[in-house]
């Protein structure tokens, strides 16, 4: 039971402090975000590749990331929408339709980070982090050398998410169809079937300018319905 450790004794005396309620109908989107973003974490972090119409090169972190399937393989990021100017990311794939998913880990998560400056257009985030690129087989934005893991992946679909009583959207949430993944050996499991978390070095965002490391993992089997019929036995 959770209240067998110290840890747990404490979490249950926590009880005592109560909970505090917020009603979505009457918090205010801001409020929302930094409640929202600093609750559901840690987040993966996206770190987005993609080219404009026009050739220019773009790079961004998106922490609204997720793999959503594995047959076929998808994956979903989420950019808002800023009144002043739509995300370039948003503008490239919805127009090109290719983008590649790369995982940030901690050695060059200065140089990514660098990638989230409210930059013009024209502005190619490869110069600003000076991070280099490596060509990508199946689609034309290029991957980032340093990531351990890149998804070279091809639009399958969006949803433009537009807030009650208003006209624009706030946000576009964008599905991604992995075509080609890209691993580093070195971060590979034995079997090299399968990456090693603990081995990537990966970031996490928490709420607001924080990141997490989240390179100690701890196994826990799943139980068997068998198992927990047993022990539950006649309280079911
Ligand atoms: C760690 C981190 C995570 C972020 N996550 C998101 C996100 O999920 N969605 C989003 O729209 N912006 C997010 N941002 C902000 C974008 O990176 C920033 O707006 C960037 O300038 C967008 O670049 P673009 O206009 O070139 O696409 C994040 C920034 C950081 C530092």
């Amino acid at each position: 039971m959770p209240t067998d450790t110290e840890l747990g004794k404490r979490w249950k005396a926590d009880e005592e402090a109560g909970w505090k309620t917020w009603d979505a109908s009457q918090t205010n989107p801001v409020d929302m975000y930094r409640l929202l973003s600093s609750a559901i974490t840690p987040r993966p972090i996206a770190f987005v590749s993609t080219v404009a119409p026009d050739g220019v090169r773009n790079l961004a972190p998106l922490s609204f990331f997720q793999m959503v399937a594995f047959k076929p393989p998808l994956v979903m990021i989420s950019c808002t929408i800023p009144r002043n100017r739509p995300k370039d990311t948003r503008e490239n794939i919805l127009s090109t339709k290719e983008f590649v998913l790369n995982l940030i880990s901690e050695p060059f998560i200065e140089a990514a980070n660098s990638c989230s400056v409210e930059a013009p257009a024209y502005v190619d985030e490869w110069i600003v982090s000076g991070l280099k690129g490596m060509p990508s087989v199946q689609v034309k934005p290029e991957r980032v050398q340093d990531s351990a893991v890149s998804l070279e992946c091809t639009y399958y679909s969006h949803q433009d998410i537009i807030p009650d009583g208003e006209e624009n959207p706030s946000t576009t949430i964008i599905i991604g169809r992995v075509q080609l993944a890209h691993v580093r050996n070195s971060v590979l499991q034995p079997d090299g079937l399968q990456a090693d978390p603990t081995k990537l070095r990966i970031l996490s965002r928490l709420g607001g300018d924080t990141y997490a490391r989240v390179s100690e993992g701890f196994d826990i089997p799943r139980p068997s319905w068998k198992e927990v019929k047993e022990k539950i036995g006649d309280k079911l």
